[in-house]
């Protein structure tokens, strides 16, 4: 899950409330609108998004954690003894247990993610099977640097563990910054496992991500709840509509929530306008392939060490450690 906007120091409930009110009132007030996807992972918001993975055609997880249990004695391999692994954008635990089976004994675990709630689940649900483990959640939005607890700072090396192609909803250049913020959090010696989704045909992306359930619907529409909810918003839901397409030229699915009219929605005291159609761009999912996203891993330092597929070649694991430190050092901007 993508996790950002949060501060792993305690922050006043006011910070973050600001945060999202300024982040929502400057998207909406840009052409095209727009409102950051990290905002999707409130509590609702986070279960939703574990009911899109049971669906039928949304086929990355599935393929994902095939490829984790077929591979998991090689990937773990990647994972030395007195590590720290450190999950970014935990969500669900079931891809870490899978990984935590397999690895020898860690210095700890660290699941990161930007829902609060999500992560004291899912870590008081993995700690009886994990009896042994030092497992220290860190609620962090990950795009922004943050402090690991000092177990895992102290292990000798630190291994990244980023499944579910969360990677492919930044930006590229904002994956660029992802990894060396990663590079800087991990350190020397780091190494990173990044679960991807890859190009394939449109008509298997664009049935994933437009599930006939109407799940992932409910999913986008969840973020006009949420504006509703928290910056008292007007937001009517049945004059929304959830759109999802595969932009070739862009190797990337676009979410979109579309006014079904042309109507003034308030939202913070704001007033909004919408044309008929216009719609708020909430999300992109990047497919990469194996060597382009080598490349730009290539570009921030990290080198390229192995990659699994599912037999489809749907979804890929690929695995990068960091070259050298001078990586780490500065961001260029
Ligand atoms: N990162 C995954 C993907 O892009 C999961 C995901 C994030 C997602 N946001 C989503 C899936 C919105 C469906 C809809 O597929």
């Amino acid at each position: 899950m993508v996790a950002l906007a949060r501060s792993s120091r305690p922050q006043p409930q006011i910070t973050e409330a600001s945060a999202f009110e300024t982040d929502v009132l400057e998207g909406l007030s840009t052409t095209p609108k727009r409102v950051p996807a990290k905002y999707f992972y409130d509590d609702a918001g986070s279960q939703l998004f574990e009911r899109i993975t049971e669906m039928p055609e949304y086929y990355p997880t599935r393929c994902e954690m095939r490829i984790l249990r077929d591979h998991a004695a090689d990937i773990a391999k990647l994972i030395p003894e007195g590590a720290a692994l450190v999950e970014f954008g935990s969500g669900s635990n079931k891809k870490a247990r899978i990984l935590l089976h397999e690895a020898p004994k860690l210095a700890a675990y660290v699941p990161v993610d930007i829902c609060g709630e999500m992560l004291e689940r899912e870590v008081a649900e993995l700690r009886p099977d994990f009896s042994q483990l030092k497992i220290l959640p860190v609620t962090a939005d990950f795009c922004f640097p943050f402090e690991l607890p000092a177990e895992a700072k102290a292990a000798p090396v630190r291994v990244g563990f980023f499944p579910g192609s969360t990677v492919g909803n930044f930006e590229p250049h904002e994956t660029a910054a992802f990894l060396r913020n990663a590079g800087r959090i991990l350190g020397p010696g780091g190494t990173l496992i990044i679960g991807v989704d890859l190009i394939k045909p449109a008509e298997v992306l664009n049935a994933a991500y437009n599930d006939a359930g109407g799940v992932t619907a409910k999913f986008n529409l969840n973020l006009l709840v949420r504006v509703n909810r928290e910056l008292g918003g007007t937001f009517k839901l049945d004059t929304f509509e959830h759109h999802a397409f595969y932009n070739r030229e862009r190797h990337r699915i676009e979410m979109h929530l579309a006014s079904l009219k042309r109507q003034k929605v308030w939202v913070a005291g704001e007033t909004i306008e919408f044309r008929a159609g216009e719609t708020i761009h909430t999300e992109n999912s990047y497919k990469y392939s194996i060597e382009s996203l080598g490349a730009l891993a290539r570009g921030v330092g990290w080198t390229p060490v192995a990659a699994w597929t599912d037999t489809q070649d749907y979804f890929s694991i690929q695995a990068f450690t960091l070259a050298d430190a001078a990586a780490t050092r500065h961001t260029p901007h």
